[in-house]
């Protein structure tokens, strides 16, 4: 399944939003617990400069997912490190949305001048996992019962691929 990938308009604030929220409700994809709104998500696009993307994945006039680079330390020591967020709606994960995304990312870092870009998953998310090491990143370490969700430690594994 071949999705257009593109820059995200404020008119995809919606089905953004809702990706989100099922990625936050699965309580895999993020520590997060707190669910985003429509006009929240509006307002994060609005601030986003040149250097940190939002794009989504399009099929046929439909929002199925949605990747952004973050900014990952404000000190200018790590100007050129990149943090990234990769998110599919439900119904339509497991069908190489999300590789297209991930691979759209990687892409966009490279021409804007990052020099790596690095994760923090889950341990226990092996979707993500799975899609990192395929798109060539590797495992840098775990940090164990690292944070809390619900109540429960949770393990974190952080990952980075050199540009
Ligand atoms: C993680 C996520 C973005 C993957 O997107 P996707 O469109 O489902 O993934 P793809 O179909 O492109 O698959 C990419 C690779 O991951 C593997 N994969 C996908 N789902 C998997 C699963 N449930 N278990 C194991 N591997 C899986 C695929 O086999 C594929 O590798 P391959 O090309 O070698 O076969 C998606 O599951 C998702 O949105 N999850 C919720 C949000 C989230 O966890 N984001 C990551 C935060 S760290």
């Amino acid at each position: 399944m071949m999705a257009a990938i593109r820059p995200a308009t404020s008119d995809d604030a919606g089905p953004i939003c809702d990706i989100h929220n099922q990625g936050i409700a699965d309580r895999l994809a993020t520590l997060e617990t707190v669910l985003r709104t429509p006009d929240g998500t509006r307002a994060w696009l609005a601030e986003r400069r040149p250097r940190y993307p939002v794009i989504v994945a399009d099929l046929d006039g439909v929002v199925v997912g949605w990747a952004s680079l973050n900014q990952f330390n404000p000190r200018a020591a790590y100007d050129r490190v990149a943090d990234f967020s990769v998110y599919v709606a439900r119904d339509r994960r497991g069908r190489g949305i999300g590789a297209q995304l991930l691979d759209s990312l990687v892409s966009r870092a490279r021409t804007i001048g990052f020099h790596k870009m690095v994760l923090a998953a889950l341990a226990r998310n092996e979707a993500g996992i799975a899609l990192y090491v395929r798109a060539g990143f590797t495992h840098v370490g775990i940090y164990r019962e690292h944070g809390q969700l619900d109540g429960r430690w949770v393990d974190v594994v952080i990952m980075e691929k050199l540009l």
